[in-house]
């Protein structure tokens, strides 16, 4: 007997709310993770000062250590602490964490975007962790003006739930030097493949993680991402310094609605390896612009095919706009390390102290028949 798609309906319906009576996760759809800003806060009765007294204090969340509710506009010294989602967000003290549990698909990659701000001038790191994976997230850069930066994580779901634990690991003589923390966000990745018209896999970046639709800051894919979990799926990070995820709502972005901005000179590097036939012709082509966020000068993309080099100058008013280039290359090996960096470290113009640099976006990688003479 077949069942009729109104009974399948019912069925799905019955299954979804024995799952909500048996398993106590939030169940999770992309965007802010359940009071993931922080704007549902403790009574009254809950906190000392700002100190959070209870482990459930803050709804939906539970936290261990000294974990403080900050409302925007309270001041620490001669620091006004502003907050990027809402009016609050939490700090974290030495060695306090925050987590929660979501519902998730087993199997599946997962980023999560989080944005963080130093309060104090020390040396301040972050561990995100969904058991059994972590990563220690550094913040001493600054690539923000305002002092908030958007960070980026990505893990592959063991089961299904996921615990997410931010925790602060640093040890500071003041406790309450630790970094401040708000909107937290997930998002589903789905794994691109390579087509027909691009050897490379997401060569438009267009598949990567949450970006807050309202801070114009962009995402950092931090540094040091080697393997299969990156939240920019399919490239790696190798590099000491972040590069930034940009996207159109905020940003001038060559094609798309994402790119990505090269933000600390050589030392910020994007790179995928690809399959290549050795003796074949391939051609590299890739967009090289800015982001329209007041880096101007004259700047420089390197990229790389295996032992192949162009170095693509750029010359940028901070407005926006963007050149192609191809680099040409006959493969030696059945894999070609497809790499990119800036030369040039840049600064934004109209604070002098954010880092910024050429934006690389549309990157597509296809073997040429007949090759031509002329390096386009
Ligand atoms: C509140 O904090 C003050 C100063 O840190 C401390 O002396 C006091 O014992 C705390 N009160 C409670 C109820 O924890
Ligand atoms: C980060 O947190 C995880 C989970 O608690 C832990 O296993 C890991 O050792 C921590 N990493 C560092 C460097 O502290
Ligand atoms: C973004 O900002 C607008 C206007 O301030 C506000 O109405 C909206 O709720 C905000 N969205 C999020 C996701 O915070």
């Amino acid at each position: 007997m077949s069942t009729t798609p109104r009974m399948q309906a019912v069925n799905i319906g019955v299954l979804l709310l024995f799952c909500t009576l048996c398993n106590p996760a939030l169940a999770v759809l992309d965007g802010l993770l359940s009071n993931g800003n922080f704007e549902l806060g403790p009574k009254a009765s809950e906190l000392n000062g700002t100190e959070v007294l209870k482990h459930n204090g803050i709804p939906d969340w539970e936290i261990s250590g000294f974990v403080e509710y900050i409302k925007s506009g309270q001041t620490q010294g001669d620091m006004l602490l502003v907050v990027p989602e809402g009016a609050y967000a939490v700090r974290l003290g030495n060695e306090a964490s925050i987590k929660q549990r979501v519902s998730v698909i087993k199997g599946m990659y997962y980023s999560l975007t989080f944005s963080a701000a130093r309060t104090c001038a020390q040396e301040e790191k972050l561990n995100v962790s969904v058991a059994p994976d972590s990563g220690v997230l550094p913040m001493q850069t600054l690539y923000s003006s305002n002092g908030w930066d958007s960070y980026a994580w990505a893990y592959q779901a063991e089961y299904d739930y996921s615990e997410i634990v931010i925790h602060n690991p640093g040890v500071e003589e003041d406790p309450a030097c630790g970094p401040l923390i708000d909107s937290i966000a997930i998002k589903a990745l789905y794994p691109p493949k390579a087509t027909s018209k691009n050897i490379l896999k997401n060569g438009g970046f267009e598949e990567g993680p949450y970006v807050f639709p309202n801070t114009t800051w962009g995402v950092l894919i931090p540094p040091n991402i080697e393997d299969d979990h990156s939240p920019l799926p399919a490239w790696m990070v190798p590099s000491l310094k972040a590069v930034k995820y940009i996207d159109s709502e905020h940003f001038s972005v060559p094609q798309g609605r994402r790119a990505v901005e090269l933000v600390a000179g050589k030392e910020s590097v994007i790179t995928q390896i690809a399959r290549t036939t050795p003796g074949k012709t391939y051609h590299l082509s890739f967009a090289v612009g800015d982001a329209s966020n007041s880096c101007e000068g004259s700047m420089i993309v390197e990229a790389f095919a295996g032992r192949d080099t162009l170095k693509v100058p750029y010359e940028s008013k901070g407005k926006g706009g963007f050149k192609r280039a191809v680099l040409r290359f006959v493969a030696t090996t059945t894999r070609t390390q497809i790499m990119f960096l800036s030369t040039f470290y840049t600064m934004r113009s109209d604070d002098f102290a954010s880092l910024c640099g050429p934006v690389v976006d549309d990157v597509k990688l296809l073997s040429v028949r007949y090759p031509r003479n002329k390096v386009v």
